[in-house]
């Protein structure tokens, strides 16, 4: 049961997102909220500030709407999709050389299932999540099994908080999250095979020109499944997909770095974190109660876990939760966004605000992100055979980039969202660079990386990469 008082506070925020979606926000201002101060977390009337949490359950995102979107986040698209400006207007002439793309995997069911309990089931009948191995030459090729989710009703920990009924694992990718990713291979597909001819239009299994990436997880495996598949319809046969060893991966933290937890601590005990925990404490007491959480401190310390939970629901087509005990409780719109505007200014203080933030970015993507500088090296030595790498990674990988690309203000970066780091080479020999963030130029403190040289790119991003990252891990 709903309150006419949340009745009329859903309406209320109904309105105002479409003000905000509408008439006063442009599509592009949805990316950039005023993060730095936590009003942004506490004013009710900005919504969602112009973005969308809601997505079908079985069948893919709308496409078209240019906006911040948590479940489909918008990328490369041939119908908004144009040449850098001075190519554009013919003052410089140049060619894409070189494609550098990574994104976060497709929606899926949340990681975090609340205490108290789920009021709903999440039904993944959809799609099969396959696993198995197969013999990489002669020899009989494996049954294609799929991970099947059930569990046994006499288990005694059904009862227990840790269970959602239903046939889903948690997290997994759901069907919704694979056909977005089909349709974010298609528009790759159109916009840098077809329009501008840098990703072949054909494959082979050993392409020397196209490298593929993944973390261990399901997640992102699966979802370049379905963004490779969008690429190349056509394409028969395995494709290598090439995974760092899981504990020293240059993604999804996979080295060890004990300092991570120490600089973590240091960022949230600053005043201004202080002040964001102080001002949600009346929303984090309600949720904690109607969800038992109150002795969790995974539940209370930020906002993760909670956004996290209602992200998953709404971008599965499902409701927000009720309390299993008292289906009349239940998370409004209104709560639901503050805890996303919390999640906002969470991602903003992590990885752009605080005053430890290049040293935490080094030790989370230091690695990685001289990685793909020795790249843009190699193409800039015209020692690259590569011309297309695409990497599929998480938040945790997305957030440190931007953040070490100055990007203005940093939401949380939502399922599928995506960096493209294109190399173009003039008439004259020189290499620039552009970088795409969710499909558009970004905007950074050093301006909108439209069109600045690489050496330039290499130089902000040099300042991420630690001279020694294991002395730095393990130092105290
Ligand atoms: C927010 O803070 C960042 C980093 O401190 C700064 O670059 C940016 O200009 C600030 N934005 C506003 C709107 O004050
Ligand atoms: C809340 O946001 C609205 C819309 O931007 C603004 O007009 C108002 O001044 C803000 N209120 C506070 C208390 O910051
Ligand atoms: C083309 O665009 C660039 C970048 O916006 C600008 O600096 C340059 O003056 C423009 N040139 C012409 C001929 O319009
Ligand atoms: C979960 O399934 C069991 C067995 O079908 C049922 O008794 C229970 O009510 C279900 N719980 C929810 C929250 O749907
Ligand atoms: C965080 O930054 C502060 C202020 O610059 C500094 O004193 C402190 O040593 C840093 N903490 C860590 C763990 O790096």
């Amino acid at each position: 049961m709903r309150t006419v008082y949340e009745g009329i506070l859903d309406m209320l925020t109904f309105f105002l997102s479409v003000f905000f979606s509408g008439t006063s926000l442009a599509a592009v201002d949805s990316f950039y909220p005023p993060l730095n101060h936590t009003t942004y977390i506490t004013n009710a009337s900005l919504g969602t500030y112009g973005g969308v949490f809601s997505a079908p359950s079985d069948q893919a995102s709308p496409t078209g709407n240019d906006v911040y979107n948590y479940c489909s986040m918008p990328h490369p698209h041939v119908d908004t999709y144009s040449v850098p400006r001075p190519i554009a207007n013919h003052s410089v002439s140049a060619k894409l050389v070189y494609l550098e793309y990574l994104q976060r995997h497709q929606r899926r069911t949340p990681y975090n299932i609340l205490p108290g309990g789920e009021n709903q089931e999440y039904n993944c009948d959809a799609i099969h999540p396959h696993l198995f191995a197969a013999p990489a030459g002669q020899g009989p090729s494996p049954m294609q099994v799929y991970g099947q989710a059930y569990t046994d009703p006499t288990n005694p920990f059904l009862t227990t908080g840790s269970y959602i009924n239903g046939t889903c694992q948690y997290p997994q990718l759901t069907i919704g999250g694979y056909l977005d990713g089909y349709q974010h291979g298609r528009d790759l597909h159109a916009v840098y095979s077809k329009k501008l001819g840098l990703i072949p239009e054909s494959l082979k299994e050993s392409d020397k020109t196209v490298f593929f990436r993944s973390s261990s997880a399901a997640l992102t495996q699966g979802s370049a499944g379905g963004v490779l598949r969008g690429l190349w319809p056509e394409y028969t046969g395995p494709l290598p997909l090439h995974q760092q060893l899981a504990s020293v991966d240059s993604v999804n933290r996979g080295f060890s770095c004990p300092v991570r937890d120490t600089i973590l601590s240091a960022i949230q005990s600053t005043a201004e974190w202080n002040e964001h925990i102080e001002v949600t404490a009346g929303l984090r007491n309600q949720l904690a109660e109607m969800f038992d959480a109150q002795d969790s401190s995974a539940w209370l310390e930020t906002w993760d876990h909670f956004a996290d939970n209602f992200q998953g629901r709404l971008c599965n087509g499902y409701q927000l939760p009720c309390r299993l005990q008292d289906g009349s409780q239940c998370v409004s719109k209104m709560q639901a966004y503050e805890v996303f505007r919390a999640g906002d200014w969470m991602y903003n203080y992590w990885w752009r605000r605080n005053p430890n933030v290049t040293e935490y970015i080094q030790v989370i993507e230091g690695l990685f992100i001289a990685e793909i500088v020795r790249k843009f090296e190699a193409v800039q030595e015209r020692r690259s055979e590569v011309v297309y790498s695409h990497t599929f990674a998480h938040d945790g990988d997305i957030a440190p980039m931007l953040g070490a690309l100055g990007i203005r203000a940093l939401r949380w970066p939502g399922m599928g969202s995506n960096v493209a780091f294109e190399i173009w080479e003039t008439d004259e020999a020189e290499f620039y660079a552009r970088v795409l963030y969710s499909g558009r130029a970004i905007e950074t403190v050093h301006g909108v990386l439209e069109w600045v040289p690489l050496s330039s790119l290499i130089e902000i991003l040099k300042v991420f990469i630690p001279e020694d990252i294991v002395g730095l891990c393990t130092s105290s």
